[in-house]
């Protein structure tokens, strides 16, 4: 029996339990999945605004998850600007509702 844990799995074990201490790798991924993050970042606008932004805009708003459930799924323009959002029938509802909750940060 050897107590020696290989440099390979030992370091994919730390990237893990830093993932798991940091709490939002699984909605991220969801997010890179499904491209939002070409035209959307955390804290700057690209094509589309800030999720930080979104976050501040709908803080406090119970009835935004439905709404920007709809607006993830089917696409929505006019609320920032002149660009429209895309709609995505392909992510299920509750994918949806993950990223939703994700990004207003209440989950
Ligand atoms: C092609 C670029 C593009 C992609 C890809 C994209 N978005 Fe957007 N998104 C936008 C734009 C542009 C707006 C602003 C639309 C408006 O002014 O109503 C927006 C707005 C939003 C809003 C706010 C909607 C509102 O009514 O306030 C949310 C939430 C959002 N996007 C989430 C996502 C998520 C989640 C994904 C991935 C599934 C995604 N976006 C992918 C461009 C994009």
């Amino acid at each position: 029996m050897s107590p020696t844990i290989s440099l390979p799995s030992f370091l994919a074990l730390t990237v893990l339990l830093a993932n798991a201490a940091h709490g939002e790798p699984a909605d991220q991924a969801l997010a890179q999945k499904y491209a939002c993050m070409s035209c959307h970042a955390q804290a700057q606008k690209l094509v589309g605004p800030s999720f930080d932004a979104i976050k501040a805009k709908y803080a406090g708003n119970p009835k935004a998850v439905d709404a920007l459930v709809a607006v993830v799924q089917k696409g929505g323009s006019g609320v920032w600007g002149p660009v429209p959002m895309p709609g995505n029938p392909q992510i299920p509802e509750s994918e949806a509702r993950t990223l939703v909750m994700w990004i207003l940060g209440n989950k």
